[in-house]
């Protein structure tokens, strides 16, 4: 079992992830943490210095290759995956099910009001416009979308293993 996540910026991928986590049993794949490790840069910042946008693109391509032999994972992606198919298409090998995480604009600016960590998430009409360009993207790419506006994470945590599972 591979369970992907993908979702916009605040959707709650890493929090969801580490509570399937436990609940399954499974290791996480963080992707963002696995960019910052490949490029050893301490912070997405760092990495947009080091070579803009496209070294985050190009590294989250070598993640998501490396990670299509990987059969038994949780996989936190970050929110731009969708934007190349190709990684994508890594991510779903050898059998992975894609989860979208799908939260109102609304619900991301408020999470994300005082977080500056995030290149992309600096000025909130180019992140709406960003959110608007994807969004047809995660509900394309997505075997299941999941409404996470309303819900704690155990709560999308018990929807995403019936989705698995069929429990
Ligand atoms: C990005 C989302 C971030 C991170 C980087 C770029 C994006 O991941 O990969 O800052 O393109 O939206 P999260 O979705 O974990 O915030």
């Amino acid at each position: 079992m591979k369970i992907i996540l993908i979702g916009f910026m605040g959707s709650g991928k890493s929090s969801v992830a580490k509570r399937l986590s436990i609940a399954l049993k499974m290791p996480i794949l963080e992707m963002d943490e696995r960019v910052l490790q490949k490029t050893d840069s301490r912070n997405m910042h760092e990495v947009f210095a080091k070579g803009g946008e496209m070294l985050l693109r190009e590294t989250e391509l070598s993640i998501a290759r490396e990670s299509s032999s990987m059969s038994n994972i949780i996989i936190s992606t970050g929110a731009g995956v969708v934007q190349n198919k190709m990684v994508v298409d890594y991510l779903k090998q050898p059998k992975g099910n894609i989860f979208f995480l799908n939260a109102g604009f609304q619900t991301i600016c408020s999470r994300l009001s005082e977080d500056r960590s995030r290149p992309l998430f600096t000025h909130p009409a180019e992140a709406n416009a960003l959110y608007n360009l994807r969004y047809p993207l995660y509900l394309n790419y997505a075997d299941k979308m999941i409404d996470v506006d309303q819900k704690s994470v155990n709560e999308i945590t018990e929807e995403i293993i019936k989705g698995c599972y069929g429990k």
